[in-house]
């Protein structure tokens, strides 16, 4: 007879924190949130630890090269795509190891054929109003000029003009030669009372752009996540197929961990993988597998030898598989199940597996509930997708922006190697949606809201580090009754749009 669990698996919205005692001494500005990304041995510490408890999600329209050097800046780690062919998937990772400091690849680029009407959708679709004129209209093709908002004025007669009679051009433009220092671009732009200093190559090519925002802002950047060539960390997702190709590819990019990606992470195809990368590339990459959902399954991963284990099967904001296919559960008890799993296999073996929560986090305060309930760092889509850096298009729906979502099982993504099972079974069918989510800004204002609530309730426990939640954080279910006293309730909420 099939095994029945009669207890019920819960969501993080059914549980919530009870406040320990608060000393003087427990303020949100001592709190500190560095957390293990990878496998270490008792009395050693991780060779990779998050300053800040976050990755990005796996997929197209969450994580890219502009999105890997955003979240490392601020202390997280991006695992950029493997829906995408090796070679542009290794351009990525060297883009982000490459990546200096105030110096930023052009992200809107425009040929000078384009008109202006073309410059208005890019501005409006990319969130960017400083676009590069290169010859191919590629971000490092041959630099012919800049149009900025203060290079054009919107009439019926206007849209139709051609780029190259609006922008400004080569000739008249200061410009930084390849090599240059940010110091001695910031000279430059000072001098020429600039807002933004394009950087080329001998050949005319354009690399960078320096803005002059950026230069305070990297002045800011204590929670900077850098290798140990001060080179910024980046993560990489990969699957059982083609691993043997891929994973060279990455390593020799400079890639510092790889991720396989799967729906459902507990089988002999897992275990294949990352045998194979232990044996050809011990101490020179870490792998992480997953998903699980429970004890045996992490326990499998573990002994396999995987460096952390992804947790969470359906719960994803863009997943449809538990009614495709009838797999999950509730994201919160298994969690719960896998970090007891963790600690028990620490206890026997000395050696600690960081677990991450991924998938189903709709609050900042569900955050903070993963992490107490035994996550060492979480893994988010949704959240991700919808600041400027996600390389997703941003668009005007009726009233509101929002920027785009789809899910790496949908038709869009056809990510198909996450969800197979193996042998030759070529049958298909989605397991995600394709969808919208409201625009929220810039990834480094979002973070600083969301890791400032965290580090708050974090006081209310009276802790100030993330093992120490975990140790000590009082956590209770909550009725369903009690969820909507939670929020604003028997008042009239006035509308402040007006
Ligand atoms: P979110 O943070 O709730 O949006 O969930 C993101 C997570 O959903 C990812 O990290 C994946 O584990 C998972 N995921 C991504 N694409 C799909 C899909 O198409 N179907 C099911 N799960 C997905």
């Amino acid at each position: 007879m099939a095994k029945i669990i009669n207890e019920v698996s819960r969501t993080f919205t059914e549980y919530l924190i009870i406040p320990g005692l608060t000393t003087v001494d427990c303020t949100p500005d001592k709190v500190d949130m560095i957390t293990p990304l990878v496998r270490f041995k008792k009395g050693e510490s991780s060779k990779i630890n998050l300053k800040t408890p976050f990755v990005s999600a796996i997929m197209q329209s969450v994580s890219d090269d502009g999105m890997a050097i955003a979240l490392a800046k601020e202390g997280g780690v991006s695992f950029i795509y493997g829906s995408q062919s090796i070679e542009q998937q290794a351009d990525m990772v060297r883009r982000v190891k490459k990546h200096k400091a105030g110096f930023v690849e052009s992200r809107a680029n425009i040929t000078p054929e384009q008109t202006l009407e073309d410059v208005l959708n890019l501005k409006e679709s990319t969130g960017f109003s400083t676009i590069g004129v290169t010859e191919d209209g590629s971000p490092n093709g041959k630099f012919l000029g800049i149009i900025t908002g203060r290079d054009y004025r919107i009439s019926k007669d206007s849209l139709s003009k051609k780029v190259k009679d609006i922008m400004r051009p080569l000739p008249e433009l200061a410009v930084g030669e390849l090599g240059i220092s940010l110091t001695e671009a910031n000279d430059i732009i000072w001098e020429h009372k600039l807002n933004t200093l394009p950087v080329i190559d001998k050949d005319q090519n354009l690399k960078y752009f320096v803005f002059r925002k950026d230069y305070d802002n990297h002045k800011e950047n204590h929670n900077e996540l850098l290798d140990d060539h001060k080179r910024l960390v980046v993560g990489a997702g990969i699957n059982t197929r083609d691993y043997e190709e891929r994973v060279p590819a990455l390593v020799d990019a400079g890639v510092d961990t790889v991720c396989i990606d799967s729906s459902d992470g507990f089988s002999e195809w897992q275990k294949i993988t990352i045998q194979w990368i232990k044996e050809h590339y011990k101490g020179k990459v870490s792998v992480g597998a997953g998903n699980v959902v429970d004890k045996a399954g992490f326990l499998y991963l573990a002994e396999a030898g995987a460096d952390f284990i992804k947790v969470g099967v359906g719960g994803g904001s863009i997943c449809i598989t538990r009614e495709q296919k009838g797999i999950g559960r509730g994201q919160a008890t298994a969690i719960i199940e896998v970090a007891a799993a963790r600690d028990e296999y620490f206890e026997k073996t000395g050696e600690y597996i960081p677990i991450c929560s991924d998938g189903g986090i709709v609050q900042d305060y569900h955050m903070t509930l993963a992490l107490s309930m035994g996550a060492d760092f979480l893994m988010m889509g949704r959240y991700f997708a919808r600041f400027d850096e996600s390389p997703t298009r941003k668009l005007l729906i009726g009233s509101n922006y929002v920027k785009e979502y789809w899910g790496e099982g949908s038709n869009r993504a056809r990510n198909w190697q996450r969800y197979d099972m193996g042998g030759n079974n070529s049958l298909k069918f989605e397991e995600g949606v394709d969808s919208y989510v409201p625009y929220a800004g810039k990834l480094k204002d979002n973070l600083e809201i969301t890791t400032g609530k965290i580090k708050s309730t974090m006081c209310s426990c009276g802790v100030l580090t993330i093992a120490q939640l975990q140790a000590e954080a009082k956590i209770t279910l909550v009725s369903s009754t009690s969820i909507v006293e939670g929020g604003a309730h028997d008042v009239i909420v006035k509308d402040t749009k007006n």
